[in-house]
């Protein structure tokens, strides 16, 4: 082999380097043709310097300059063409990563608190500043804590599985939140000082002011010395927070098995201030709860001494009060969850 051959392929190498050059566009043809030329085991470049030892001797100088400069120039290019394969790569990064801070954002729509909730809160508020405190019980009950415990005779309608949805024989859907009363004298002795909202199920049509669940607020207060004047009281003073200091309370006999004597609770119509239209029928009136004086038949129940104390008891739907407080005339919006309905109450 002669030094001009050697140096000839060489140079051909080097020729060759320089048009593939163009064609080095990111890092993985950059890395290729590196790997092609420098790599330490096969590269065409390392291979010509492998046989120098093969010249003859007087040739080997001159070869392994060349050969070197050919080198450095081949590490040098690569080196520069990395550099603004970085640049471009950075560049095309930033470009794909821009973010225009005028665009108008995603909001995300806040939720609020449905009607229903608001309006249980406000009377929970209410009961609680009159140092009352709020139970809870359960929603499938016993037919004893439903009916029994609360002087429902055996064959009360009101135990109907025409009216009540049974479970099993028995266990129902409460249809009330009375039962809570019961519950709570089992558990604590007076003075006891409660409310319990909650929900409640009957087997009724739907129509504009029914719907098989709803929803109501039992209280229920037991103390020494407790009278009907008491629950007067606490009843008008508890419309005239929630309604206005304007609202009066009316109170007409009326009868439940486990309060003697029992009464129907009427306010004087929000919307005509008690001079009679559409929502209070022309009556100036509006009922909203049953109340009266606990039986003293429910004291033997819960092991209470009835020569010792007396209370009272009242249950309103809390679907009516939020009916009245919104000028609303259809319970089933509660239940259909449109969004325009529901965006309107914060
Ligand atoms: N539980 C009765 C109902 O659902 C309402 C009621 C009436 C509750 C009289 C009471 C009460 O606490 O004393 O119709």
């Amino acid at each position: 082999m002669s030094s001009s051959d050697g140096i000839g392929r060489l140079r051909a190498l080097e020729q060759q380097f320089e048009s593939e050059c163009v064609s080095i566009v990111d890092h993985r043809s950059l890395e290729d043709t590196r790997a092609r030329y420098l790599s330490r085991k096969s590269g065409l470049l390392t291979i010509e310097l492998q046989n120098l030892g093969k010249l003859p001797k007087e040739q080997r100088a001159e070869f392994g300059r060349v050969a070197n400069q050919i080198k450095l120039k081949i590490e040098g290019a690569l080196e520069t063409l990395q550099t603004s394969i970085d640049r471009r790569e950075k560049q095309k990064t930033l470009e794909r990563e821009a973010l225009d801070v005028t665009l108008p954002g995603n909001r995300r729509r806040t939720g609020h608190r449905h009607p229903l909730t608001i309006i249980r809160k406000e009377i929970e508020d209410i009961f609680i500043s009159m140092g009352y405190t709020v139970e809870d019980g359960p929603e499938v009950e016993s037919t004893y804590y439903n009916f029994e415990a609360l002087n429902f005779p055996a064959g009360h309608p009101a135990r109907d599985p025409r009216d009540t949805f049974y479970v099993a024989d028995n266990l129902i859907l409460r249809t009330h939140t009375s039962p809570v009363q019961v519950r709570t004298m089992e558990k604590m002795q007076p003075p006891v000082r409660i409310i319990c909202p909650g929900r409640v199920f009957r087997r009724d049509a739907l129509d504009p002011t029914h719907s098989p669940m709803f929803h109501q607020v039992e209280c229920l207060l037991v103390d020494e010395g407790v009278t009907f004047a008491d629950l007067k009281g606490t009843l008008e003073r508890f419309h005239k927070e929630f309604f206005s200091e304007k609202t009066k309370t009316r109170l007409r006999p009326s009868f439940f098995p486990f309060v003697e004597p029992g009464a129907e609770v009427d306010v004087s119509c929000v919307f005509c201030d008690g001079s009679g239209c559409r929502v209070c029928k022309g009556t100036g009136w509006v009922e909203v709860m049953g109340a009266g004086m606990v039986h003293p038949n429910l004291y033997g129940f819960v092991n209470y001494d009835p020569e010792k104390y007396t209370g009272f008891a009242f249950g309103g739907g809390i679907d009516r009060y939020t009916l009245l407080k919104y000028n609303i005339n259809e319970i089933q919006l509660f239940f259909q969850n449109d969004l325009r309905f529901l965006e309107q109450f914060s």
